[in-house]
């Protein structure tokens, strides 16, 4: 077998472990550092699978990228030749769209193909072809060849812009257009996920007039005329907190994660407290540690400042630890239980059902409507505790993998984890980092 861990569970995981830069804010700077033409140099850039493939895809592209020390990045941009995403490389990655802000800054056109990305939704792009026809840019989908081309008829101007609903990667986009454009762009009902702030940091590093109040980003600009900051560092990755939290705890382990403290995880260390986990914030670290049962608890998806759609499935395995009927809603994306068939194969009792809080409103992805739910659930309920024994494991996408991980190493006797390659996409050195909390982890 190939692309497995072969895990054997049951061993409470001990000690200390680094946290690694954030894989959704490393992606974005690069791919905006091409907005601009020095050089620049990227610390704590995580080398993970998506990093390794955006790499590839730059360098498909003429760009001059490569690491230059241990998480060290340096791109040289201006040797960008092409303004043509070629299918293998956009079908794996959904932030090639992105790309669409450098190549039409440099080029004034692009062809991007639908991009590819964790399979746990739909994940049009709707919201992100909305914000460039309103800036003006010309964008169809040639449905033979699967393409997006879009091109620039004359220069762009500022624009004000409400999302109907926030996106995450779209607000970047909205960001890197800004500060293309000339003039005062507003973006209102903006995204606010910690790694849009460091997007925004950089972009302000590089001398954008850019302001941030809550849900509203304004950003004044004079065109592509700016010079990027030359360097910047990557914040430490919050979801890789969060999963080294729930390593922690459902192992009934004690493990210290360093670099957490500047960390935004308000919301999840409330969550911990209210099912009755233990944290110490030390210095520069969060040392998680298990002192007795766990309470069941009902967590509600949302974008940030709320309990994120990351976090869920980690925190699935902690409910399956806990006491009672808890519950999880999830509200981002639509299709975020893949893990649930996996787990049951362990023995954990998780059921679907359709949540009464069901206004539209509240999810995030288009087309919540009855129709929609009448095909589908969007909460699970989970009984606990429950003793899981080992299995064969599938992992269908990110966040479900290293669940999935969680579990093995919670489960008793020798589970295989098939699917190794979509966790390394991001996980940096997962294997090795579990090796050294004492976990009994194997690579095949
Ligand atoms: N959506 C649309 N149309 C759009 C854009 C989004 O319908 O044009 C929907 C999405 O399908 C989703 C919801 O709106 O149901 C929210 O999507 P958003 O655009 O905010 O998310 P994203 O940018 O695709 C990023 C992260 C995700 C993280 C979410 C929420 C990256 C590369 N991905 O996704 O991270 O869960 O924001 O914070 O930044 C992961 O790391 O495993 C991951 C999935």
């Amino acid at each position: 077998m190939e692309d497995a861990f072969i895990v054997n569970g049951g061993r409470k995981l001990t000690g200390e472990i680094t946290l690694s830069g954030a894989k959704n804010e490393a992606l974005k700077i690069i791919i905006a550092s091409l907005i601009f033409d020095n050089e620049i140099t990227i610390y704590n850039v995580p080398t993970i699978g998506d990093i390794l493939e955006l790499i590839a895809l730059l360098k498909s592209l003429g760009v001059d990228v490569s690491f230059i020390g241990t998480n060290t990045l340096h791109i040289k941009p201006i040797q960008i030749k092409k303004y043509v995403v070629d299918l293998l490389h956009g079908s794996k990655m959904r932030v090639s769209f992105l790309l669409f802000a450098p190549f039409l800054a440099r080029f004034g056109k692009a062809r991007i193909p639908n991009p590819g990305g964790c399979r746990i939704g739909a994940r049009p792009i709707d919201r992100q072809i909305s914000i460039m026809r309103a800036f003006g840019i010309e964008i169809d989908y040639d449905s033979k060849t699967g393409y997006y081309e879009a091109s620039l008829t004359k220069k762009l101007q500022a624009i004000n812009y409400k999302f109907e609903k926030p996106s995450h990667t779209g607000t970047e986009l909205a960001l890197m257009f800004a500060t293309i454009a000339t003039g005062k762009t507003t973006i209102t009902n903006a995204a606010q996920e910690p790694e849009i702030d460091d997007f925004i940091e950089y972009l302000a590093a590089s001398g954008v007039k850019i302001k941030k109040n809550k849900d509203v980003i304004t950003v004044e600009s004079t065109g592509n005329h700016h010079v990027n900051s030359a360097k910047h560092t990557v914040s430490y990755d919050r979801n890789e907190a969060v999963t080294y939290a729930i390593f922690a705890l459902a192992t009934q382990g004690n493990i210290t994660i360093k670099k957490t403290s500047s960390l935004d995880l308000k919301y999840f260390l409330d969550k911990v407290t209210e099912v009755g986990g233990n944290f110490e914030v030390l210095e520069d670290a969060i040392r998680f540690y298990y002192t007795e049962p766990f309470k069941h608890s009902s967590v509600t998806t949302a974008p940030h400042p709320g309990f994120m759609t990351d976090w869920q499935a980690p925190w699935s395995i902690l409910m399956t630890q806990a006491v009672g009927q808890s519950i999880i809603h999830e509200t981002v994306f639509e299709n975020r239980f893949s893990y649930v068939s996996e787990l049951r194969k362990l023995g954990a009792k998780i059921d679907f059902f359709e949540p009464e809080m069901k206004e539209n409103a509240i999810y995030q992805f288009n087309g919540a409507t009855k129709s929609f739910f009448s095909s589908t659930a969007q909460a699970i309920k989970i009984n606990g505790p429950t003793n899981l024994h080992n299995g064969f494991l599938q992992v269908s996408d990110l966040r479900a993998g290293a669940s999935l991980l969680i579990a093995a190493c919670v489960a008793r006797g020798e589970s295989i984890v098939e699917g190794a390659s979509i966790i390394d996409r991001g996980y940096e050195e997962i294997d090795k980092k579990l090796k050294s909390l004492g976990a009994m982890i194997k690579r095949v």
